[in-house]
Order: C-alpha cells, then sequence, then structure tokens
C-alpha cells in the first residue's frame, strides 16, 4: 500500500485564500491574513444556524435576523415570540429559545461581549462543544480543533478511518488537532469545512482539486467513496395522529401554543390529537377540538401529511371544517393575512396547505419573514 504524507495546514490555508465562499458572517481571508477578525455575534449566529440547516438556506435566515437584530442587545430585548416566528423553518426550536437565553446572558452578564475563549463560551446556554470551539477559533483566533459533519468526512478519508465517524470522534479530534496551524485556526477551520462542502464532497469528490490529495489514504487507495465508513441504519418508528384545520368564514385559521418543553416546544400549531415520539395519537374526528354540527360544519378528511422528525416519522390524517361562527375553544383565529407571520413548524404548513385552497395556501410559504 503506497505510503501518504501528512497533511499539510499550509496547502490547506493557501487553497482557501483563493477559494473560500463567500458568506456574509465571514471575513475574506485577506483581511483574516492581516490580523482582522468576524464579528462574534455574527459568527455565533450564524454557527448555531448552521447546526442543522444548510449554508444556502442559512444565508437568508441570517439576513433576516441581523437585519432586524443587528446586535446581541437587540436580540437579547427582543420578545421571545418574534424570535420563534422569525426562527420557524430552520427546526429545533429549543435552539431559538436558547438563542435568546444566550444573548441575554451575554448582554446581562458579560457587558455584551462574548467572552473570548471556549470554555468560557462552552458555559453559554446552547453552547456546546462545537459551538464553543468554532466561536473561539473564527471569532477570536483560539487554536481549537472544529469537527462537524464536513470535517469528519474530510479527516475519515484522509486517514482512511475504519470506523464509523460517530465511534471515532476521539480518533478524528486527535487529527484534527495535530493538523492545526497556530496562525489563522478560525481560517484553517472555515478551510476544513469548505473543502468538505465544495471538494470532498459525499459523492464523486473532487480530488484532482483537492490541496490534500497527496496525503490522503482514501485517495491513494482508490477508495474515497468507501469513506466515512457507514453505519446501519435502523428505521425510525413510525407514528400516527391527526391535525385538525379550523377555518371561519373569513378564512382565519384556529392556531394554539404548544407545550413549554418536548418536540416543537412553544410553537404554534393547529390543533391535533396527542401523538408524541413514542406514543400513536387518534386519526378520527374523534379527537377535534370542538363539536362541528353545533356551528354549522362538519369535519372532513382533507389528506394526508407525511413527516420525518430527528426520532420518528409521522403519519397525519387531516380534518378540515369551516365554522360559520366561531366556537369557544382556546387558542386564537390567526387570519389569512397574518398566517405567513406566524411562529407554524413544518409539519403544521404542511397541514394547512392540504386542508385549505390554493390561494390562500400561498401565504403561508413566505418564510424567512
Ligand atoms: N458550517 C458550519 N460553520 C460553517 C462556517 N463557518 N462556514 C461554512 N460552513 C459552516
Amino acid at each position: 500500500m503506497p505510503q501518504t504524507g501528512k497533511p499539510d495546514a499550509a496547502a490547506l490555508l493557501d487553497w482557501y485564500d483563493r477559494h473560500a465562499r463567500v458568506l456574509p458572517w465571514r471575513i475574506a481571508p485577506k483581511q483574516s491574513r492581516s490580523g482582522k477578525r468576524p464579528d462574534p455575534y455574527h459568527v455565533w449566529l450564524s454557527e448555531v444556524m448552521l447546526q442543522q440547516t444548510q449554508v444556502a438556506t442559512v444565508r437568508d435566515y441570517f439576513h433576516a435576523f441581523v437585519t432586524r437584530w443587528p446586535n446581541v442587545r437587540d436580540l437579547a430585548l427582543a420578545p421571545e415570540e418574534d424570535l420563534l416566528k422569525a426562527w420557524a423553518g430552520l427546526g429545533y426550536y429549543r435552539r431559538a429559545r436558547n438563542l435568546k437565553r444566550c444573548a441575554e446572558t451575554v448582554w446581562h452578564e458579560h457587558d455584551g461581549h462574548f467572552p473570548g475563549n471556549a470554555a468560557a463560551l462552552r458555559e453559554l446556554p446552547g453552547i456546546g462543544d462545537y459551538t464553543s470551539a468554532a466561536i473561539a477559533a473564527i471569532a477570536f483566533g483560539e487554536a481549537r480543533p472544529v469537527v462537524d459533519g464536513n470535517v469528519e468526512r474530510v479527516v475519515s478519508r484522509l486517514h482512511a478511518i475504519g470506523t464509523p465517524p460517530r465511534l471515532a470522534k476521539p480518533e478524528i479530534r486527535a487529527f484534527v488537532e495535530a493538523m492545526l496551524p497556530a496562525e489563522r485556526p478560525g481560517d484553517f477551520a472555515q478551510a476544513m469545512m469548505d473543502l468538505g462542502a465544495t471538494i470532498c464532497t459525499p459523492k464523486k469528490p473532487s480530488c484532482l482539486l483537492c490541496p490534500l490529495a497527496g496525503a490522503c489514504d482514501a485517495h491513494v487507495r482508490g477508495e474515497e467513496e468507501a469513506y466515512p465508513v457507514r453505519e446501519k441504519k435502523r428505521p425510525k418508528p413510525s407514528r400516527r395522529g391527526a391535525a385538525f384545520v379550523a377555518t371561519d368564514a373569513s378564512g382565519a385559521v384556529l392556531l394554539r401554543q404548544r407545550g413549554e418543553t418536548g418536540l416543537l416546544a412553544g410553537m404554534s400549531e393547529v390543533p391535533t390529537s396527542g401523538w408524541t415520539a413514542s406514543r400513536d395519537g387518534e386519526t378520527g374526528p374523534q379527537a377535534a377540538p370542538f363539536d362541528a354540527t353545533g356551528y354549522g360544519a362538519e369535519w372532513r378528511e382533507a389528506g394526508r401529511v407525511s413527516h420525518v422528525f430527528t426520532h420518528f416519522a409521522l403519519d397525519l390524517t387531516v380534518w378540515h371544517c369551516r365554522v360559520e361562527e366561531r366556537p369557544p375553544v382556546g387558542g386564537w383565529w390567526s387570519p389569512p393575512g397574518e398566517l405567513a407571520g406566524e411562529a407554524l413548524p413544518t409539519v403544521m404548513k404542511k397541514a394547512i396547505e392540504v386542508a385549505m385552497p390554493n390561494a390562500t395556501r400561498k401565504r403561508i410559504q413566505s418564510t424567512p419573514s
């Protein structure tokens, strides 16, 4: 088997100088070489958003957030409801709530300045090992290994690691640490990410363009796509339930707020039967929030919606009724023009879309707002 050399951070940084993606939360490599650093608020916000969503989507959300809340103080003082609405569509709403708590902590306890090292950042709400390392390296120049999914793939290939990344985390981290340059650790972290996103892609990597190809064990073996080694997927449990879309004569939709904890905590929803990740809910109209016959209407089956959450797949039967008069139920009636601004998770948007006519449907598809 041919031996490869040590992966060279200098070659990677040289590649980054020429090919870094231009992203709104970054500064150009040229500025970074002259000692400039990006705004920690921008780095933090983008890193939290990027934990769950692709760069292309995050661009729009990032822009919407920094336009509306240009600094950590503005975000700390924003009503949580506004923040949740602006986050709608990014998923994992606990992150949005932690975002607010983190902004409050930075504003009230750190004079509005993010702490400048990973250990102190790690103490802030919602900031874990990955995010603290990423902010410390990118915004403060601390030499920290930053390992996301892209980096795991790059390192798994460089060293032809024979176990899936989930089981090889300490090994991967050690390899990144061994490569870490003392200068420009933030650029190094982002270069590894960019390499994974643009060159060392999951399928058909562009090894001819890769600055590390000569040091890549997987490439030298001609087995790039065999790494990272895959885990056997366990099927997700399937759950069933019902969603009830009630509209009034003006087209307003009955919404309510989900509980403070658990799945989609604090988000808005149309009334549903009580499904959870571990339990099916009723699928029929007996679980509806009110008896429609008393209001000149009836619940009709409008269709089905499938949605895959992190830990389970959900099959919802969607029921619709149009009442002449609003029944006295909990929640609120959201007028058609305001539906787009509600903190509705994707699964709820899907249910409303199934139940409502096309003209109304378009109005809820305009996130980020
Ligand atoms: N993914 C996570 N953080 C990133 C960053 N700073 N640049 C590009 N992709 C990323």
